[in-house]
């Protein structure tokens, strides 16, 4: 039974819906920041166009008050009857059909590519390894199934982890598979990262020492050298919901080849994967950045893709260190896009895990560096 009553610009249609759908329309409603009313007027345009629908079960339906805009209730009535329906199984199809098109974000997560996100700038020291690790670390924890690649010689990450690095002579190094070269599957060297939070999501590739030759052996590389690290890590990228990339200290070719791994791919939502760009608030960051930016658009007008920055994080920031760190903090926060995303001073808390070789969220899980990790993991998750 269908009545309508009139309040301001809306409408009420009264009709018939189970209880769980209700709530299932509440909260992709709220997760996707809609009220339920204008979930539900979407419903109904969507149904509106979608010819023919299945039947679904209505059983245990109870009255439900909806207000939708003037004419909204008519125009239901109409097509109930056009398609020969009770009211009740019409809001079903319509509500039904409208939460499989729009699903919440942690299913629309599932649903996309793997999450790529490659940390990067190649100044040095400014705090990419304690970035990719930490975010890494931050999305294991939170239930992500994470890959953590230590894509620089130096292999600082994976000491700090309290990993060792692999020796030039392993034959089933990053770069032996990115050549096509390695005779074992790229499986047998991660490392699962010990920690009661990580709850064995978190798997470390380890850096090799052969990587210091990244560049000359990738210069003799004729056709394809962008999509080498895509095919190396293609047999595994299924298994993981986010790869995060310790990037390149250098302008080479592997921050190239790195870059290109996160551009964004065929039917991926804009923004998703992309480069985090941890920076200091001082003028050298400024000028790293400019030669950092220009590289990303010349290999995007080259190759033809989209490279997404996700944002900067100002890192090691003082603000006791006078006027100067402000000035360049705010200079950083002016610029718009990409934003900053984060802001972290300078805390023993990641000296004393880096001297001790162990993960910030074992050494020290309460700390305002894991909860602004934490913080900066859940906005990247959405
Ligand atoms: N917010 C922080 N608080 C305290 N120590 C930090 C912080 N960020 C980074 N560090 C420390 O500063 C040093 C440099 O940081 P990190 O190694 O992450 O920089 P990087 O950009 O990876 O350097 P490289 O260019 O050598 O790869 C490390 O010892 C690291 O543990
Ligand atoms: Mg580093």
């Amino acid at each position: 039974m269908t009545t309508v009553e009139t309040e301001s610009s809306r409408e009420k249609l009264l009709v018939g819906i189970t209880p769980e759908m209700r709530m299932d329309l509440r909260i992709r409603a709220a997760e996707l920041g809609l009220n339920v009313q204008d979930a539900a007027t979407h419903a109904l345009a969507l149904w509106y166009e979608t010819p023919v629908t299945e039947g679904v079960a209505v059983k245990g339906a109870k009255s439900w008050g909806v207000f939708l805009p003037k004419g909204g209730p008519t125009r239901f009535d109409e097509e109930c009857q056009r398609r020969n329906l009770a009211k009740v199984q019409g809001m079903a199809q319509a509500v039904t059909n409208w939460l499989a098109k729009h699903p919440s974000p942690t299913q629309r997560l599932l649903s996309q590519p793997v999450k790529r996100i490659l940390v990067a700038l190649q100044k040095g020291g400014v705090g990419k390894s304690f970035l990719a690790a930490g975010l890494a670390q931050a999305f294991a924890e939170a239930g992500l199934r994470v890959l953590l690649i230590d894509y620089d010689p130096q292999g600082h990450m994976t000491r700090r982890l309290g990993y060792q690095t692999l020796s030039s002579k392993n034959d089933n190094s990053l770069l032996q598979h990115m050549l096509g070269q390695a005779r074992k599957h790229i499986k047998r060297i991660l490392i699962n990262v010990e920690g009661k939070r990580f709850g064995n999501r978190l798997h470390l590739l380890p850096a090799c020492t052969d990587a210091f030759l990244f560049d000359a052996v990738m210069s003799s590389v004729r056709h394809g050298r962008e999509e080498t690290l895509a095919r190396a890590l293609e047999p595994i990228e299924a298994e993981y919901d986010v790869i995060v990339i310790d990037g390149p200290p250098s302008l080479g070719l592997s921050m190239d080849i790195a870059m290109h791994y996160v551009h964004r791919r065929e039917g991926e939502l804009a923004e998703r994967s992309g480069i985090v760009m941890p920076v200091w608030a001082d003028t050298p960051s400024f000028e790293a950045y400019d030669l950092f930016d220009g590289q990303r658009k010349d290999l995007m007008k080259g190759t033809r893709v989209q490279i997404d920055e996700l944002g900067f994080v100002i890192n090691h920031y003082d603000s006791r260190r006078g006027a100067s760190p402000q000035a360049k903090k705010a200079e950083w926060e002016e610029r718009g896009a990409p934003g900053v995303l984060a802001v972290f001073s300078d805390l023993k808390e990641q000296r004393e895990a880096t001297d001790d070789h162990i993960p910030l969220f074992e050494y020290a899980p309460n700390c305002e560096l894991t909860d602004g990790l934490r913080n900066l993991a859940k906005e990247l998750a959405a």
